[in-house]
């Protein structure tokens, strides 16, 4: 900053009060400093004039462009001031020293304040920039909410897993059917009276929608040899409805083929099975039952996981409940694959998924599985 010299004039009184002091009174005195000692040593009025106007514009640039522009039109090529200095050459001998000293004087200071001003705006940018982008840790998140899987695949999975666990192969087939696949590979005769049209969705001619996963069995076998083990999880479909049946319900089928395979085979599986789904406690038994491609067929229950066999509401005080059909795979289904029935045996066994998930699940009626009701399915 300048210093005031002894050769040069000084006090207040060195300068006028005239127009320069409405300005400056417009200045409310915040920008201009009455006693600036540069002031004193200006008695030009052109300078005064370039200086307080000068002062003034930067002050009162609000951002960065306005700055930069106020930089152009006071210390740019063309600005008056600068123009002055380079013409000191054509003014008269006595006024040059103090143009040229006082005029650099002037000028440095304007780009001091100017500096100045460009870090006060620059940090009242960011300062800015700061609060506009704050977050407020304190407001609550937004709430997205979370998606679950039905109970339906939820209990599809569980029961994959524990098969995965035992060794088995997850494999998948279609739901629009052929006749042969559906019934007469699976050893059902034309006459029987689940091929009628009061039980089974027929598309066209010999097409259907499978009535249940089996099907699966022959095709798996017409492109497999054994040892087979698998596990075939997907839709089966019914013209049934009511409390206990869906048109469309879920069913997890099981075939094992091997040398050797005997009914205790299916009852050691199916057992683990059931204490891996419904309890460490669980039995099972076999009761004598009639499917056309198992040869001896069962029915199997699993004993009351309520009254672990006691006699309650659920199992209808009978302390069973039954779970699947099974069988031991009848020769004639072996016949239909080119498998020789004299060297492979093996086990197949058919499960509603809707069914294992009511029992486990404590679940009263089939038809909330499809009503699309969040207040039940939320409850899993
Ligand atoms: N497919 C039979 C049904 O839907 C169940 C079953 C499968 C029975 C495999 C025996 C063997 O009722």
């Amino acid at each position: 900053m300048g210093q005031a010299r002894g050769d040069q004039p000084t006090g207040p009184t060195s300068w006028q009060i005239g127009p320069d002091s409405a300005r400056i009174d417009a200045l409310e005195g915040a920008v201009i400093d009455r006693t600036d000692p540069i002031l004193e040593q200006i008695s030009r009025e052109d300078l005064k004039a370039i200086y307080l106007d000068g002062l003034a514009a930067i002050a009162a640039a609000a951002d960065l462009a306005e700055l930069a522009e106020v930089r152009v039109r006071f210390l740019g090529r063309k600005a008056p001031l600068v123009q002055l200095l380079r013409s000191l050459g054509e003014l008269p001998v006595e006024e040059r020293p103090e143009v040229g000293r006082v005029g650099n004087l002037v000028r440095r200071t304007l780009e001091a304040k100017a500096d100045a001003r460009e870090r006060e705006l620059e940090s009242w940018k960011l300062a800015q920039t700061l609060e506009h982008d704050r977050i407020d840790v304190t407001l609550p998140g937004r709430y997205s909410p979370l998606g679950r899987l039905h109970l339906i695949t939820q209990t599809r999975r569980e029961i994959e897993d524990i098969f995965i666990g035992m060794g088995y192969e997850i494999a998948d087939g279609p739901q629009v059917e052929t006749e042969y696949y559906n019934f007469e590979a699976l050893n059902t005769p034309a006459d029987h009276p689940a091929r009628s049209l009061h039980d089974t969705f027929f598309v066209s001619e010999g097409i259907l929608l499978r009535t249940h996963t089996s099907p699966m069995q022959v095709r798996y076998m017409e492109k497999h040899r054994p040892p087979v083990h698998i596990i075939v999880p997907g839709a089966a479909y019914r013209r049934d409805s009511d409390a206990t049946h869906t048109p469309m319900f879920h069913q997890v089928e099981g075939l094992v083929v091997d040398e050797g395979i005997t009914l205790a085979d299916l009852k050691g599986t199916l057992e683990t099975f059931a204490r891996a789904m419904f309890g460490a406690d669980r039995r099972v038994r076999l009761r004598p039952h009639f499917f056309p491609f198992t040869e001896p067929s069962v029915e199997v229950d699993v004993s009351c996981m309520i009254c672990d066999g006691a006699g309650c509401r659920l199992c209808k005080q009978t302390g069973w409940l039954e779970i699947l059909g099974a069988g031991m795979v009848d020769p004639n289904v072996f016949g239909f694959v080119d498998y020789d029935p004299e060297l492979y045996t093996g086990f197949a066994f058919g499960m509603g998924i809707e069914r294992i998930a009511m029992l486990k699940h404590r679940v009263n009626d089939l038809r909330l599985f499809f009503e699309n009701d969040l207040r039940f399915l939320r409850q899993f």
